[in-house]
């Protein structure tokens, strides 16, 4: 799957950009593109984002740096939205699935295009209330919520997908004592398909040796046992196949899969009004990568469970799907500044930026691939293949194995394509390294989305007993 540029002195960072005209960009998908939909160069030879000139947001908010293209967002929202109007007959809702990045302003966009949210935590679920989205769009996720996150959500009113037998009797042990007020609470069920799919074994969640969700062979058990709870309303189904797909079928297979559940489920006198059938689709990081479209996947989605519904002669459910990585993946890009470097000739060439694994994770934990450019010099031919590594103690943290670029400087700002999934919402504070700010990016506007960590909040929760205050 490795393809880098020709290292040739014709080819240069234009290369990456999506050359839509602004004209055209609302029927793009973005997830097909290797950079946002609005990048562009300007006059300065530099890359432009949502009309900012990235070398000066760098400047002004300073690096690395996490820029978010509200357009592409946007778009990506609207092609969810609009595509399942489109295709499916019954009602739909997109939730975001906010695992990919849960902060204020993202939770706000995505609300304001008329998504929902699906959260995996008590933080998530607060952050997204916050935002402004309605607590009847909002789903809680997880395989192991405590009493607390649950408590959090039914006070909300938001939806609980219950995802083992373990939750189900903790949750209606606590609806029938001091929960009661909330009985019933609305709740779906997380089933694994049994659908393998090609992606990093890490990220498969549809096959059988899953830790999310009920296991087939449970179903008519657990159906019987929420039939007879009344402090549950049992809304509808949930399943979630994997991160990063590029094929359709398992899509496709999994909407008949999930018909055939609700009509069992039928046969315990649950009426399943919602199929919330996950996210999954893939996003460009590299040449090679070819996802189909946002339109595609709704399309084959939204057809497989009309289909599965006529033949079964079952009424529509409303129809829910998740995406996180597809919506937020392909909007952001992060600029570091290139600092020091190391030729072992004959070997390699280490170009080091002021970042890596701690906002960035993926590299050393799924060997994800990504692309580089300089982006202030965006017409220099790319006539070097360098290993831009990070500024952690580990020798494993190499952002990009061999990244064609032009010759870098030490100040020149270096930045990586399609960050905006799990980057953010993975970093960490390795080697106590403060995590990035983050811009949005419009229109030729920066605002702040997310603060830069300073030392005094690293410091924050740290205690020092009295015995050891020196
Ligand atoms: N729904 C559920 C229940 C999920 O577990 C996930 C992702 C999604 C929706 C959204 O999937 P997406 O559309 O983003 O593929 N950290 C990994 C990805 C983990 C995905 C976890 N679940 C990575 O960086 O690739």
């Amino acid at each position: 799957m490795v393809s880098t540029p020709p290292a040739v002195a014709t080819a240069t960072a234009r290369h990456y950009l999506p050359e839509v005209a602004p004209t055209e960009l609302a029927g793009r998908s973005p997830n097909q593109f290797l950079l946002p939909l609005t990048a562009r160069v300007n006059d300065q030879d530099s890359l432009e984002i949502g009309g900012c000139d990235v070398p000066d947001l760098v400047k002004k908010f300073g690096s690395p740096l996490y820029i978010v293209d509200e357009h592409s967002l946007r778009t990506a929202c609207q092609q969810y939205r609009d595509g399942f109007a489109r295709h499916y007959p019954g009602e739909s809702q997109v939730l975001y699935a906010s695992k990919a990045w849960n902060c204020l302003a993202i939770c706000a966009i995505v609300a304001s295009e008329g998504l929902g949210v699906d959260v995996v935590s008590g933080g998530e679920l607060l952050t997204a209330l916050k935002a402004g989205v309605s607590s009847t769009k909002l789903y809680l996720h997880g395989n192991n919520k405590s009493l607390e996150e649950l408590r959090l959500a039914a006070d909300a009113g938001c939806t609980i997908v219950v995802d083992n037998w373990h939750e189900l009797r903790l949750l209606t042990q606590w609806l029938g004592n001091e929960g009661a007020q909330y009985a019933p609470a609305r709740v779906m069920l997380r089933l694994t398909p049994g659908i393998e799919c090609h992606t990093h074994e890490y990220i498969r969640t549809g096959h059988l040796d899953s830790k999310f969700g009920f296991d087939p062979d449970q179903l008519p058990e657990v159906f019987a046992f929420v039939s007879q709870q009344s402090s549950l309303n049992c809304v509808g189904l949930h399943a979630h196949i994997g991160s990063q797909i590029f094929e359709l079928q398992p899509h496709e297979d999994l909407g008949s899969v999930m018909v055939q559940w609700l009509e069992l489920a039928a046969t315990y006198g649950i009426e399943v009004k919602e199929l919330n059938i996950g996210g999954g689709l893939g996003i460009r990081y590299t040449e090679s990568d070819d996802p189909p479209s946002i339109e595609a996947w709704v399309k084959v989605v939204a057809d497989a469970v009309a289909k599965a519904c006529q033949q079964s002669q079952r009424s529509l459910p409303k129809l829910l799907c998740e995406p996180g990585r597809s919506l937020i993946g392909s909007t952001c890009v992060t600029a570091y500044t290139v600092g020091s470097q190391k030729e072992i000739p004959g070997i390699r060439t280490y170009l080091s930026v002021d970042g890596g694994m701690s906002d960035n994770p993926r590299p050393i934990t799924y060997q994800s691939l990504y692309r580089a450019l300089i982006a202030n010099r965006m017409s220099a031919p790319l006539s070097e293949t360098v290993t831009v590594a990070g500024k952690h103690c580990e020798s494993g943290d190499i952002l990009i194995k061999a990244a064609s670029l032009p010759p870098a400087e030490a100040g020149d700002i270096l930045v990586v394509n399609a960050t905006g999934a799990y980057n953010y919402s993975m970093a960490s504070n390795y080697n106590r390294v403060p995590r990035p700010a983050a811009v949005l990016v419009c229109d030729g506007e920066a605002n702040l989305i997310v603060q830069r960590e300073t030392y005094e909040d690293l410091l924050r929760q740290d205690c020092l007993p009295d015995r050891l205050v020196p």
